[in-house]
Protein backbone atom coordinates (compact mmCIF):
# COMPACT_ATOMS: atom_id res chain seq x y z
CA UNK A 1 0.00 0.00 0.00
CA UNK A 2 1.23 3.30 -0.48
CA UNK A 3 1.43 6.08 2.38
CA UNK A 4 2.94 9.44 2.84
CA UNK A 5 5.23 9.96 5.44
CA UNK A 6 3.50 13.02 7.31
CA UNK A 7 5.57 14.59 10.23
CA UNK A 8 3.81 15.84 12.97
CA UNK A 9 2.38 18.89 13.24
CA UNK A 10 2.00 19.14 9.34
CA UNK A 11 -0.22 21.61 7.51
CA UNK A 12 -2.88 20.51 5.24
CA UNK A 13 -0.52 21.86 2.30
CA UNK A 14 1.89 19.00 3.05
CA UNK A 15 -0.10 16.46 3.17
CA UNK A 16 -1.85 17.09 -0.03
CA UNK A 17 1.65 17.41 -1.61
CA UNK A 18 2.75 13.96 0.34
CA UNK A 19 -0.14 12.54 -1.12
CA UNK A 20 0.61 13.95 -4.67
CA UNK A 21 4.11 12.10 -3.80
CA UNK A 22 3.02 9.03 -2.77
CA UNK A 23 0.93 8.23 -5.84
CA UNK A 24 2.73 10.08 -8.54
CA UNK A 25 7.32 9.51 -8.76
CA UNK A 26 7.54 11.74 -11.63
CA UNK A 27 6.01 14.85 -9.31
CA UNK A 28 8.03 13.60 -5.96
CA UNK A 29 10.86 13.67 -8.49
CA UNK A 30 10.09 17.52 -9.07
CA UNK A 31 9.36 18.50 -5.54
CA UNK A 32 11.50 16.64 -3.88
CA UNK A 33 14.47 16.08 -5.49
CA UNK A 34 14.14 18.91 -7.85
CA UNK A 35 14.19 17.04 -10.78
CA UNK A 36 11.86 17.10 -13.82
CA UNK A 37 11.53 13.33 -15.63
CA UNK A 38 11.61 13.75 -19.15
CA UNK A 39 8.47 11.94 -21.06
CA UNK A 40 9.83 8.96 -21.15
CA UNK A 41 10.80 8.72 -17.99
CA UNK A 42 7.81 10.04 -16.13
CA UNK A 43 6.04 7.52 -17.95
CA UNK A 44 7.77 4.36 -17.29
CA UNK A 45 7.54 5.52 -13.54
CA UNK A 46 4.17 6.38 -12.76
CA UNK A 47 2.77 2.77 -14.52
CA UNK A 48 5.27 1.09 -12.19
CA UNK A 49 4.17 2.78 -9.35
CA UNK A 50 0.69 2.46 -9.98
CA UNK A 51 0.98 -1.07 -10.42
CA UNK A 52 -0.49 -0.83 -13.72
CA UNK A 53 3.27 -2.34 -15.44
CA UNK A 54 4.13 -4.96 -13.04
CA UNK A 55 7.01 -5.53 -15.42
CA UNK A 56 8.91 -3.66 -17.53
CA UNK A 57 11.80 -3.63 -20.24
CA UNK A 58 13.51 -0.81 -21.40
CA UNK A 59 16.18 0.05 -24.57
CA UNK A 60 17.63 2.93 -23.91
CA UNK A 61 20.38 5.13 -25.89
CA UNK A 62 23.50 5.23 -23.78
CA UNK A 63 23.41 8.64 -21.18
CA UNK A 64 19.58 8.35 -21.58
CA UNK A 65 18.90 8.78 -17.97
CA UNK A 66 18.27 5.19 -17.09
CA UNK A 67 20.09 4.66 -14.27
CA UNK A 68 18.35 7.93 -12.91
CA UNK A 69 15.09 6.92 -13.70
CA UNK A 70 15.77 3.37 -11.41
CA UNK A 71 17.16 5.35 -9.13
CA UNK A 72 14.07 7.53 -8.43
CA UNK A 73 11.77 4.36 -8.74
CA UNK A 74 13.87 2.89 -5.87
CA UNK A 75 13.41 5.78 -3.57
CA UNK A 76 10.20 6.53 -4.27
CA UNK A 77 8.99 2.36 -3.43
CA UNK A 78 11.53 2.73 -0.25
CA UNK A 79 9.52 6.01 0.69
CA UNK A 80 6.36 5.35 0.35
CA UNK A 81 5.85 1.67 0.98
CA UNK A 82 6.64 0.98 4.24
CA UNK A 83 8.64 -2.20 4.97
CA UNK A 84 8.98 -2.77 1.40
CA UNK A 85 12.55 -4.37 -0.18
CA UNK A 86 14.22 -3.24 -3.41
CA UNK A 87 16.94 -5.07 -4.73
CA UNK A 88 18.93 -3.89 -7.21
CA UNK A 89 21.10 -5.86 -9.50
CA UNK A 90 23.77 -5.10 -12.36
CA UNK A 91 26.36 -6.90 -14.33
CA UNK A 92 28.85 -6.35 -11.54
CA UNK A 93 28.39 -5.08 -7.79
CA UNK A 94 30.14 -1.81 -8.51
CA UNK A 95 27.39 -1.16 -11.21
CA UNK A 96 24.88 -1.99 -8.82
CA UNK A 97 26.08 -0.35 -5.84
CA UNK A 98 26.39 2.87 -8.02
CA UNK A 99 22.84 2.62 -8.54
CA UNK A 100 22.87 1.95 -5.23
CA UNK A 101 24.51 5.33 -4.70
CA UNK A 102 22.10 7.62 -6.73
CA UNK A 103 19.03 5.92 -5.15
CA UNK A 104 20.45 6.87 -1.20
CA UNK A 105 21.70 10.44 -2.45
CA UNK A 106 17.97 10.85 -3.63
CA UNK A 107 16.01 9.47 -0.42
CA UNK A 108 18.46 11.76 1.42
CA UNK A 109 16.58 14.90 -0.08
CA UNK A 110 13.16 13.94 0.46
CA UNK A 111 11.87 15.61 3.76
CA UNK A 112 10.25 13.43 6.53
CA UNK A 113 12.82 10.86 5.25
CA UNK A 114 16.02 9.12 7.21
CA UNK A 115 18.23 6.20 6.81
CA UNK A 116 18.44 4.28 9.91
CA UNK A 117 21.24 1.87 8.68
CA UNK A 118 23.46 2.68 5.66
CA UNK A 119 26.48 1.11 3.81
CA UNK A 120 27.90 1.15 1.08
CA UNK A 121 25.81 -0.93 -1.02
CA UNK A 122 22.12 -1.28 1.41
CA UNK A 123 20.20 1.24 3.55
CA UNK A 124 17.39 0.48 5.86
CA UNK A 125 15.08 3.27 6.64
CA UNK A 126 13.11 4.23 9.60
CA UNK A 127 9.80 3.21 7.79
CA UNK A 128 11.15 -0.32 7.89
CA UNK A 129 12.28 -0.08 3.68
CA UNK A 130 15.25 -1.34 2.57
CA UNK A 131 17.16 -1.19 -0.81
CA UNK A 132 20.11 -3.92 -1.76
CA UNK A 133 22.65 -3.46 -3.82
CA UNK A 134 24.43 -7.01 -5.46
CA UNK A 135 25.61 -8.24 -8.15
CA UNK A 136 23.65 -10.41 -11.04
CA UNK A 137 23.53 -13.84 -10.05
CA UNK A 138 21.63 -15.85 -8.83
CA UNK A 139 23.18 -16.81 -5.47
CA UNK A 140 23.29 -13.54 -4.21
CA UNK A 141 19.53 -12.38 -4.40
CA UNK A 142 18.80 -16.30 -2.65
CA UNK A 143 18.80 -15.07 0.92
CA UNK A 144 16.01 -11.94 0.32
CA UNK A 145 12.67 -12.40 0.08
CA UNK A 146 9.22 -11.10 -1.24
CA UNK A 147 10.70 -7.85 -3.06
CA UNK A 148 8.09 -5.33 -3.89
CA UNK A 149 10.78 -4.13 -6.78
CA UNK A 150 13.37 -5.89 -8.65
CA UNK A 151 15.81 -3.49 -10.87
CA UNK A 152 17.98 -5.02 -13.53
CA UNK A 153 20.51 -2.52 -14.93
CA UNK A 154 22.23 -2.77 -18.15
CA UNK A 155 20.56 -6.23 -18.12
CA UNK A 156 21.79 -7.35 -21.67
CA UNK A 157 24.84 -7.65 -19.94
CA UNK A 158 24.00 -9.87 -16.95
CA UNK A 159 26.17 -13.27 -17.93
CA UNK A 160 23.15 -15.85 -18.63
CA UNK A 161 25.20 -18.77 -16.62
CA UNK A 162 24.73 -16.94 -13.38
CA UNK A 163 21.04 -18.45 -13.65
CA UNK A 164 19.46 -14.69 -12.12
CA UNK A 165 16.62 -14.60 -14.66
CA UNK A 166 15.75 -17.93 -13.68
CA UNK A 167 15.66 -16.52 -9.56
CA UNK A 168 14.20 -13.96 -10.00
CA UNK A 169 11.07 -14.29 -11.41
CA UNK A 170 9.38 -17.08 -9.12
CA UNK A 171 10.77 -14.84 -6.41
CA UNK A 172 8.19 -12.01 -7.74
CA UNK A 173 6.07 -14.21 -8.38
CA UNK A 174 5.42 -15.17 -5.24
CA UNK A 175 5.73 -11.52 -3.95
CA UNK A 176 3.72 -10.01 -6.49
CA UNK A 177 6.80 -8.02 -6.81
CA UNK A 178 7.48 -5.47 -9.63
CA UNK A 179 10.51 -5.97 -12.24
CA UNK A 180 12.09 -3.39 -14.67
CA UNK A 181 14.98 -3.99 -16.73
CA UNK A 182 17.00 -1.72 -18.65
CA UNK A 183 19.80 -1.75 -20.76
CA UNK A 184 21.30 -0.39 -23.98
CA UNK A 185 21.48 -3.67 -26.33
CA UNK A 186 23.81 -6.40 -26.44
CA UNK A 187 23.58 -8.63 -29.41
CA UNK A 188 20.71 -10.98 -30.62
CA UNK A 189 21.13 -13.23 -27.50
CA UNK A 190 19.83 -14.01 -24.17
CA UNK A 191 17.07 -13.38 -22.21
CA UNK A 192 16.32 -9.23 -22.10
CA UNK A 193 16.96 -9.73 -26.35
CA UNK A 194 14.49 -12.34 -26.06
CA UNK A 195 11.65 -10.34 -23.72
CA UNK A 196 12.48 -7.44 -26.11
CA UNK A 197 11.41 -9.34 -29.02
CA UNK A 198 8.45 -10.95 -27.60
CA UNK A 199 7.17 -9.69 -24.63
CA UNK A 200 3.83 -10.70 -24.62
CA UNK A 201 1.25 -8.98 -22.86
CA UNK A 202 2.47 -8.80 -19.21
CA UNK A 203 5.46 -6.88 -19.62
CA UNK A 204 5.82 -2.70 -20.73
CA UNK A 205 8.25 -2.63 -23.72
CA UNK A 206 9.84 1.02 -23.92
CA UNK A 207 12.36 2.14 -26.54
CA UNK A 208 14.54 5.64 -25.78
CA UNK A 209 16.42 6.09 -29.32
CA UNK A 210 19.00 8.96 -28.62
CA UNK A 211 16.29 11.57 -30.01
CA UNK A 212 14.21 11.34 -26.91
CA UNK A 213 16.97 12.29 -24.78
CA UNK A 214 16.78 16.05 -24.39
CA UNK A 215 20.29 16.35 -23.77
CA UNK A 216 22.14 14.46 -26.31
CA UNK A 217 22.26 16.67 -29.69
CA UNK A 218 23.04 15.86 -33.15
CA UNK A 219 26.26 17.11 -33.13
CA UNK A 220 27.80 14.98 -30.61
CA UNK A 221 26.03 11.86 -32.58
CA UNK A 222 27.69 13.23 -36.17
CA UNK A 223 30.93 13.55 -33.88
CA UNK A 224 30.16 9.72 -32.43
CA UNK A 225 29.57 8.88 -36.26
CA UNK A 226 33.09 9.97 -37.34
CA UNK A 227 35.32 8.79 -34.09
CA UNK A 228 33.81 5.74 -33.90
CA UNK A 229 31.96 5.02 -36.93
CA UNK A 230 27.77 4.16 -37.87
CA UNK A 231 27.82 0.81 -35.95
CA UNK A 232 28.92 2.36 -32.66
CA UNK A 233 26.06 4.59 -32.86
CA UNK A 234 23.51 2.84 -34.40
CA UNK A 235 24.11 0.01 -31.47
CA UNK A 236 25.08 2.92 -28.26
CA UNK A 237 22.02 5.56 -29.24
CA UNK A 238 19.89 4.11 -32.24
CA UNK A 239 18.49 1.02 -29.90
CA UNK A 240 20.27 -1.52 -32.73
CA UNK A 241 20.44 -5.57 -31.56
CA UNK A 242 23.48 -6.03 -33.44
CA UNK A 243 25.09 -9.39 -33.51
CA UNK A 244 27.09 -10.18 -29.70
CA UNK A 245 30.02 -8.48 -29.26
CA UNK A 246 32.91 -11.29 -29.93
CA UNK A 247 30.60 -12.88 -32.72
CA UNK A 248 33.22 -14.09 -35.24
CA UNK A 249 31.21 -13.36 -38.15
CA UNK A 250 28.30 -10.69 -38.65
CA UNK A 251 24.89 -11.90 -39.32
CA UNK A 252 24.76 -10.56 -42.46
CA UNK A 253 27.74 -12.97 -43.56
CA UNK A 254 26.13 -16.30 -41.68
CA UNK A 255 22.87 -15.82 -43.74
CA UNK A 256 24.63 -15.32 -46.85
CA UNK A 257 26.36 -19.04 -46.35
CA UNK A 258 23.26 -20.83 -45.47
CA UNK A 259 22.06 -21.89 -49.09
CA UNK A 260 18.08 -22.07 -49.41
CA UNK A 261 18.19 -24.38 -51.48
CA UNK A 262 20.27 -27.28 -49.49
CA UNK A 263 18.04 -30.05 -47.81
CA UNK A 264 17.86 -29.13 -43.98
CA UNK A 265 19.79 -31.76 -41.86
CA UNK A 266 17.36 -34.07 -39.78
CA UNK A 267 19.25 -35.76 -36.96
CA UNK A 268 18.03 -39.06 -35.53
CA UNK A 269 19.46 -40.11 -32.54
N1 LIG B 1 15.40 13.99 -16.59
C1 LIG B 1 16.66 14.41 -16.50
N2 LIG B 1 16.94 15.73 -16.40
C2 LIG B 1 18.23 16.17 -16.31
N3 LIG B 1 19.31 15.36 -16.29
C3 LIG B 1 19.08 14.03 -16.37
C4 LIG B 1 17.76 13.48 -16.46
N4 LIG B 1 17.86 12.13 -16.52
C5 LIG B 1 19.18 11.85 -16.46
N5 LIG B 1 19.91 12.98 -16.36
C6 LIG B 1 21.38 13.10 -16.28
O1 LIG B 1 21.93 12.49 -17.44
C7 LIG B 1 23.17 11.83 -17.11
C8 LIG B 1 23.07 10.37 -17.54
O2 LIG B 1 22.10 9.73 -16.73
P1 LIG B 1 22.21 8.18 -16.38
O3 LIG B 1 20.99 7.86 -15.60
O4 LIG B 1 23.52 7.87 -15.77
O5 LIG B 1 22.12 7.56 -17.85
P2 LIG B 1 22.29 6.05 -18.35
O6 LIG B 1 22.16 5.16 -17.15
O7 LIG B 1 21.18 5.87 -19.34
O8 LIG B 1 23.61 5.98 -19.03
C9 LIG B 1 23.37 12.01 -15.61
O9 LIG B 1 24.23 13.11 -15.41
C10 LIG B 1 21.96 12.34 -15.11
O10 LIG B 1 21.98 13.14 -13.94
MG1 LIG C 1 23.47 3.76 -16.33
Amino acid sequence: MTRPTLPAGSTLRQAASAMLHSLDPAAFARDALSFTLDPWQSDLVRKMASGEAKRAITVCSRQSGKSTTAAVLAAHTAAYHPGSLTVLLAPTLRQSTELYAKSAAFLRMVPGIKLAQDSATACKLTNGSRIVSLPGEAAGIRGFSAPALVVVDEAAFVPEDGGLFDAVLPMLAVSNGSLLLLSTPNGRQGFFYDVWEDPGDDWLRIGVPWQQCPRITPEFIEEQRRINGPRYVAVEFELAFAEASGQWFDDAAITAIIDPNLPRLSLAF
